[in-house]
């Protein structure tokens, strides 16, 4: 068991009326006397890049410091580089002084509906730990993979490709979220046996990449929904989620929250 996260992927959801509405409710859900918000787990939110700014603004006029909770920020997706003539991009230093502390690396949206390929994950990985950010690395076979029996196989060449720039002093601010494509927006998470048996196997590729495996977080994503939430969070490879949907309704994603 690594360090422990639940992150809010919003994707292309939600405008500054929903945002401050959201974030009061979460607020109100996760300070609740007996809410039992384990503070030892991290909880991010992804926000569209252009709501940035009021999230940051909501989660500083919120009650949350006050008992003792912190609200992260993170990006959905960063360019692969620096700086520069690219129109449209926004860098990893730009993030990180939005406040961000993560950033969505290589979802299976990115790659399959803007064609991102490992090259470019890859770089993207090291622009964000180059900027201070934590890259929540996402992989995962879609169902023809596996239904072939290339679910393990098809993981391990994503993180093989995508952390090739990581330096050896970086591995902890790397975030991995098995993301089985088969079970993103379907409603159908992957059964708790069967993705704690990918995060076992993305440990043991972590290590083999030279990786403190045991003390990253390896985070789960797909049809996360607070019944599902305890069962997926008790496995003892599985250190929190990536949610999509669940996490745009402030009561689902606060129990999910309690869950982990
Ligand atoms: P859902 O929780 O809506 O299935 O989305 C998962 C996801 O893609 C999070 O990044």
């Amino acid at each position: 068991m690594g360090r422990r996260l639940i992150a809010a992927n919003w994707k292309m959801h939600g405008n500054r009326e929903f945002t401050r509405r959201l974030l009061a409710d979460l607020t109100a859900e996760l300070t609740r006397p007996g809410a039992c918000l384990d503070n030892g787990v991290e909880v991010a939110i992804m926000p569209p890049s252009l709501l940035l700014a009021d999230c940051r603004r909501g989660l500083e006029k919120s009650s949350l410091a006050l008992h003792g909770l912190t609200l992260f920020l993170g990006v959905q997706n960063l360019a692969r580089w620096s700086e520069g003539a690219y129109t449209g991009e926004i860098s990893a230093a730009m993030a990180a002084d939005q406040g961000c502390r993560f950033a969505i690396i290589g979802h299976s949206e990115r790659r399959q509906l803007m064609g991102e390929d490992d090259q470019a994950i890859s770089e993207k990985v090291a622009q964000c730990l180059a900027s201070g950010l934590k890259p929540i690395l996402c992989v995962g076979e879609t169902l023809q993979e596996r239904e072939d029996g290339q679910a393990f196989s098809r993981v391990t060449a994503q993180l093989q490709q995508a952390l090739t720039q990581v330096n050896p002093d970086q591995w902890q601010q790397v975030v991995i979220a098995y993301e089985p494509v088969w079970a993103i927006g379907t409603g159908v998470s992957a059964s708790a046996e069967d993705a704690q048996a990918v995060h076992r196997h993305i440990r043991v590729t972590l290590a083999a990449l030279g990786a403190p495996a045991q003390e990253m977080a390896v985070i789960y994503g797909g049809s996360v929904k607070p019944e599902t939430a305890k069962q997926l969070f008790a496995q003892p490879d599985i250190d929190g989620g990536l949610i999509g949907g669940a996490s745009l309704d402030a009561n689902s994603f606060a129990s999910i929250c309690r869950a982990c």
